[in-house]
């Protein structure tokens, strides 16, 4: 394969090697090897052009497999809370899969991940924009004996385990930080590195699933021209580029370290509140019903509610899910 032939080429090499000898080495023109080297960059292989040198291979892509997650978990010692891993190249979104395998029985505690997703979800409806070989994007199932209600502030508990997952691995311990309810953003340039999607299957007001989808740009150095402004990855924030089953793993680990936690939101919502970007922030609620709401974010409540201060010093509680929040 094509790819494959010009990836040994370069991997051969200590250096650069030309478009020319590699074109006339392998037969094909020219061309062709420039085609083959953007899809192995649109891969996640990094492959630094010269104009008279020609190509040079600096990053390996950051290949994803069952065997490579497996062993990852095994290395963390995960691979006893972790259930069943399911993983695909290509699926439509992770949360789908989970909740389609939670319709057909799966254990509690599956993971259920793709290198890419062709229909990613967000929140309110929204897509969620992922790059192959370069995000993580993948969804945790559980099966948690709660009843519907207690679940409300999971979602900023899976915030949390997100961030102190990714700040761990990072040289500045507070590179990431969560706007409320749960997006992770970057605490220098205020733009967003990954996003939570969570969503529960209820059964007669109990809880028959509860699927936990996380998505994270870790490598990526291009977005959408609509998302330019907004996202951001891991590698353009801090310039480290992270492998996806290590992040995988940390993130799985703060879960399976305190997953006993979860519902009793005093055990972690200090925490929560330190990593929280938006309080004391002067913001903008838009709800789903289409109005709008400003004040200051003054604090976030036991059951995880954002409490906020309007100009006449009156404090609204606002519930995650139904709002929009945009910093003023
Ligand atoms: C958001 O910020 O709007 C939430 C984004 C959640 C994206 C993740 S990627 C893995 C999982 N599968 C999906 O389809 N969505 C979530």
């Amino acid at each position: 394969m094509m790819k494959e032939q010009v990836l040994n080429l370069l991997r051969q090499q200590n250096g650069y090697r030309s478009g020319e000898e590699i074109s006339l080495l392998l037969g094909v023109s020219r061309t062709a090897v420039w085609k083959t080297i953007r899809q192995l960059r649109q891969e996640g292989y990094t492959i630094e052009a010269s104009t008279h040198r020609g190509y040079r291979l600096t990053r390996e892509a950051d290949l994803l497999s069952q065997q490579t997650i497996l062993e990852a978990l095994q290395a963390h010692e995960l691979d006893r809370w972790i259930s069943q891993v399911v993983y695909r190249q290509t699926v439509d979104s992770t949360n789908l899969m989970a909740r389609r395998a939670a319709e057909s029985g799966v254990a509690d505690r599956s993971l259920f991940i793709a290198d890419q997703q062709s229909n990613g979800r967000g929140r309110r409806g929204r897509t969620w924009f992922s790059d192959s070989g370069l995000g993580l994007t993948f969804s945790l199932l559980l099966r948690p004996a709660a009843e519907a209600q207690a679940l409300t502030p999971v979602t900023l508990f899976a915030g949390l385990c997100s961030a102190l997952a990714l700040n761990e691995l990072l040289t500045n311990r507070q590179a990431i930080g969560i706007k409320w309810p749960n997006d992770l953003l970057s605490a220098s340039s205020g733009k967003k590195v990954g996003g939570i999607l969570t969503e529960v299957i209820i059964e007669e007001n109990r809880v028959d699933a509860l699927i936990i989808g996380i998505g994270i740009n870790l490598n990526n150095s291009c977005f959408p021209a609509d998302l330019q402004d907004t996202a951001t990855s891991v590698l353009v924030e801090s310039k480290i580029a992270l492998r996806r089953v290590d992040v995988l793993c940390h993130v799985i680990s703060q879960f399976a370290k305190r997953s006993h936690e979860m519902a009793n939101p005093q055990q972690w919502l200090a925490q929560y509140r330190a990593n929280c970007q938006t309080l004391g922030q002067p913001v903008r609620i838009l709800t789903a019903g289409g109005q709008e709401q400003s004040g200051t974010a003054i604090d976030i409540d036991a059951n995880g509610e954002l409490i906020i201060a309007d100009e006449n010093g009156q404090t609204h509680t606002v519930r995650s899910g139904e709002v929009s929040l945009r910093r003023l």
